[in-house]
């Protein structure tokens, strides 16, 4: 199927993201080709009753009498896919024709109207083309979520906070978050002072609307790129503008284990910071080398051993599937650690691929699409074997094989936080370079979003506009 190059007839423009994203699950390199390059029309003819979708000389007709435009796109969707199915002979994709970021929200909606397990795997299977495995998957997730998802009432009291410390010593190849190379030390402090203010600005504002701040999130890049006294800075803002009824949850995502020293640790701590992220990524040093995450191997098992001596008891760990050149017998071996270690968190990442990462699309080939579906079939035996369950679930475009991205927790050891950024039932505040703020409208649970500069220099420059800006956002809460 990847050879098959298609593109759109000109009178059916408007369904290009949709014919797309569907395009996508078949061939996840695909891009539109064009009448010169002999690439295949595709149509979509709207009758007021019935459409179709004509692919080359293949087509699909489908009835749409009484149906809203979201209805019909969903069955444009499922008919395409199925026309593909056909025309490339592929088996069925795991995930159909589910392709956003977060699957799990649809499913909620369905525990919402008061459906079944049952009934929702059902649903899934029958309107998404979900294959079993990850119904049974959303579904699971989906169930656990839901002790921890607010009720109204307490949406529109309770918020969260992200801190964005959008700083790294230096750039792992694969990476496709913002993260700047750290700058130097003056402008690290006016950023950290421009921080502050906006931590100020937001935490006085939602004081006096009498909201309530359940988690804090320090995020990045790798907060722990900060030195000790900014780190302590830092943490003292978070407890003085943020913290007037104690905090649920407070993470901190350490995150490389190279910038992570004892004292830090402490600082964490003593600033009661509950969680952090110690992020192996890979627990073979070929693999940290390949893909220039400056750290050993053993620098994760030292940092480790020391946050639990400090006396940390929520550690959440990072590993990635279909890293350059990793084979299965490694993935195997990074379980096998995290299996020693018992961290309370394992979130395992699949390898997505963008554009503003070193590596290219050119990874997405089928064969290591194999061995990353390999590496979860692995993973979901080695899961049976331990007491992990999953909690969290989201997928990503330009994922290499067809998986998702899955928190997994020691039971009762939930990140709320994760969870509710996730499913987004909650206002979430970000606070910094490239954060977004999320404004949950409680009555439809709709959300507006906002985010900020993503550039370190222009966000310095324009910190007052953008705490008017938010103080705007949050009255209106
Ligand atoms: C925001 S990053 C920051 C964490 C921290 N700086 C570190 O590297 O440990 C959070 C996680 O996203 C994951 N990640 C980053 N780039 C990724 C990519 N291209 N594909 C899949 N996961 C990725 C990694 O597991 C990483 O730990
Ligand atoms: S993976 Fe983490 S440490 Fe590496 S560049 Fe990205 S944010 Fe920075």
């Amino acid at each position: 199927m990847t050879s098959m190059q298609y593109y759109l007839q000109q009178d059916s423009l408007q369904y290009d993201r949709t014919i797309f994203d569907i395009l996508r699950i078949f061939d996840p390199a695909f891009q539109w080709g064009t009448v010169q390059d002999g690439a295949v029309p595709i149509a979509v003819q709207c009758q007021e009753d019935c459409w179709s979708i004509c692919m080359g000389e293949t087509s699909r007709s489908f009835a749409v009498a009484g149906l809203d435009e979201n209805q019909k796109r969903r069955l444009l969707k499922q008919h395409c896919y199925l026309l593909l199915q056909q025309i490339s002979g592929d088996a069925a994709h795991p995930w159909g024709i589910m392709t956003g970021v977060r699957p799990t929200k649809i499913v909620h909606r369905y525990w919402d109207s008061g459906m079944s397990a049952e009934q929702i795997k059902k649903a899934v299977q029958e309107e998404y083309f979900v294959q079993p495995d990850k119904a049974a998957l959303l579904a699971d997730v989906t169930q656990r979520q839901r002790a921890f998802l607010l009720q109204r009432e307490e949406a529109a009291r309770q918020v969260s906070v992200y801190l964005s410390i959008p700083f790294c010593p230096t750039r792992c190849a694969y990476c496709s978050f913002p993260a700047f190379s750290l700058p130097k030390p003056a402008l690290q402090e006016t950023y950290l002072t421009n921080l502050l203010a906006e931590c100020q600005a937001v935490g006085q504002l939602l004081r006096q609307q009498g909201k309530q701040v359940q988690t804090v999130y320090i995020g990045g890049g790798t907060p722990t790129s900060l030195n000790a006294g900014q780190l302590q800075r830092l943490l003292e803002g978070v407890q003085r503008y943020l913290v007037w009824q104690p905090l649920q949850e407070f993470t901190v995502e350490a995150g490389r284990p190279d910038t992570i020293t004892e004292e830090k640790l402490q600082l964490l701590h003593q600033y009661q910071v509950g969680r952090v992220s110690i992020n192996p990524q890979s627990f073979s040093q070929r693999t940290l080398d390949a893909i220039g995450r400056h750290h050993t191997v053993q620098q994760v098992w030292d940092v480790y051993a020391m946050a639990r001596q400090i006396g940390f008891d929520s550690i959440n760990m990072d590993l990635i599937t279909g890293l350059t050149g990793e084979s299965l017998e490694e993935f195997m071996h990074s379980l096998d650690c995290v299996a020693q270690l018992q961290p309370e968190n394992l979130t395992v990442h699949t390898l997505a691929v963008k554009r503003t990462a070193a590596l290219g699309l050119d990874v997405l080939s089928v064969q290591q699409g194999q061995l990353v579906n390999a590496m979860h079939q692995y993973l979901q035996q080695w899961l049976a074997t331990q007491q992990y369950v999953p909690y969290y679930l989201y997928r990503q475009k330009h994922m290499i094989g067809e998986q998702e991205n899955t928190g997994y927790c020691l039971p009762g050891k939930e990140s709320l936080y994760n969870i509710q950024m996730m499913e987004e039932r909650q206002t979430i505040v970000g606070l910094g370079v490239g954060s977004t703020s999320k404004y949950v409208n409680t009555e439809d649970w709709t959300l507006t979003q906002r985010s900020n500069p993503k550039d370190l220099y222009f966000y310095n420059q324009r910190i007052d506009e953008i705490i008017a800006r938010k103080a705007e956002q949050l009255r209106q809460l």
